[in-house]
């Protein structure tokens, strides 16, 4: 299609802003500030920094086992489905899978709508056969996707273990979100992150240059330049270790000394040691990632891996078992009429 045809979709909801989270968050015990709020433009590129660092194997592993599979997933989906991925970002990703899937449809979701048109854009350029669209919405609440699209074979795409940022819980309500999303006969390909050596794991998040630890106090720059805020970046410093009880790395960044944190009018004092805790990043193992997608409705089908076990991509499909299947529900229906009978 035509790029200059372009045009993005939908909008995201207004969520809550800097301000609001970060005066929720500091007041909480243990006090807090949601990873999203990493992502201004500074902290995007940070973040590109971090997929290329030696010591951050989740990307380039990632990208190795979808450059193996591609042919496979595309085997498993059959000719034109609509492609619908969740975050697409740089759209770098998908590009390992257009030539192989050859999609009908391909729609971006993406919760920055400037980042959405520009990087959609670049993609059609270099796709001009693909007919696309740009969806601006919040893969955190329902996403309801244009009429024009069909409901037959459609396929989800969420890379790079974006859902271990969630709860358990929240990750089970994202995967029956995805469900209803897919509707009958449709898949979702998932890249999710391994339970591996702890070492190997905290490496990850405590690279040499120091580009993580740069990430995670950009946090507190943005309170300085957007909020106004009166905050020392040398009053904290990085910390991110793995928990193995609930099995994630956590982020947090750790007060140096006593002192006060002003922000919107407020005051917030901190101990030496105290913490704010900024992100999770849940790992799983395949049994227990297969475990979720099972409890929302959507069966493995297949799991790839690298050799050394570090990541994992998955092909799960709509359980056409699920109770909530209108399929399934007169199924049922008429068996229990027959018994009756
Ligand atoms: C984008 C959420 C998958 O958890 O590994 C990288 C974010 N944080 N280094 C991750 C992140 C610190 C990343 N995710």
């Amino acid at each position: 299609m035509n790029w200059r045809a372009l045009r993005v979709l939908g909008q995201a909801p207004s969520p809550l802003t800097l301000g609001e989270a970060v005066l929720h968050g500091l007041a909480r015990r243990p006090r807090c500030i949601e990873p999203k709020f990493f992502y201004d433009e500074h902290g995007s590129r940070l973040f590109d920094a971090i997929c290329d660092l030696p010591e951050y194997y989740l990307t380039r592993t990632e990208m190795d086992i979808l450059e193996s599979c591609a042919a496979e997933i595309a085997q498993l989906t059959g000719p034109d489905c609509t492609l619908i991925e969740l975050g697409s970002g740089a759209s770098r990703k998908i590009r390992l899978l257009l030539d192989a899937l050859r999609p009908r449809h391909y729609v971006g979701v993406d919760i920055s709508h400037e980042f959405l048109l520009k990087s959609l854009q670049q993609l059609a350029r270099d796709y001009p056969w693909l007919e696309m669209k740009a969806l601006c919405a919040d893969f955190a609440q329902e996403i309801s996707l244009p009429d024009d699209l069909g409901t037959a074979n459609r396929l989800v795409f969420f890379p790079g273990s974006t859902i271990g940022n969630f709860e358990p819980h929240e990750a089970l309500a994202f995967l029956q979100r995805v469900r209803r999303l897919l509707q009958q006969g449709g898949a979702l390909v998932i890249g999710v992150d391994l339970k591996k050596e702890i070492q190997l794991l905290q490496a990850a998040y405590n690279d040499e240059q120091g580009i993580t630890a740069r990430f995670n106090l950009n946090l507190l720059a943005r309170l300085r330049t957007e909020l106004a805020a009166d905050v020392d970046l040398d009053g904290f410093r990085h910390w991110a270790f793995y928990n193995p009880e609930p099995g994630r790395i956590e982020m947090h960044l750790v007060s140096r000394r006593r002192q006060t944190l002003r922000v919107l009018d407020r005051e917030f004092e901190f101990l030496p040691d105290e913490t704010i805790h900024t992100e999770n990043s849940y790992k799983y193992s395949v049994e227990q990632f297969q475990s979720l997608a099972r409890r929302a409705g959507l069966r493995p089908v297949r799991a790839w891996l690298d050799r050394a076990k570090l990541f994992s991509v998955h092909y799960l499909r709509v359980a056409s078992a699920h109770p909530l299947d209108r399929t399934h529900r007169l199924e049922r229906s008429w068996l229990l009429n027959r018994r009756r009978a």
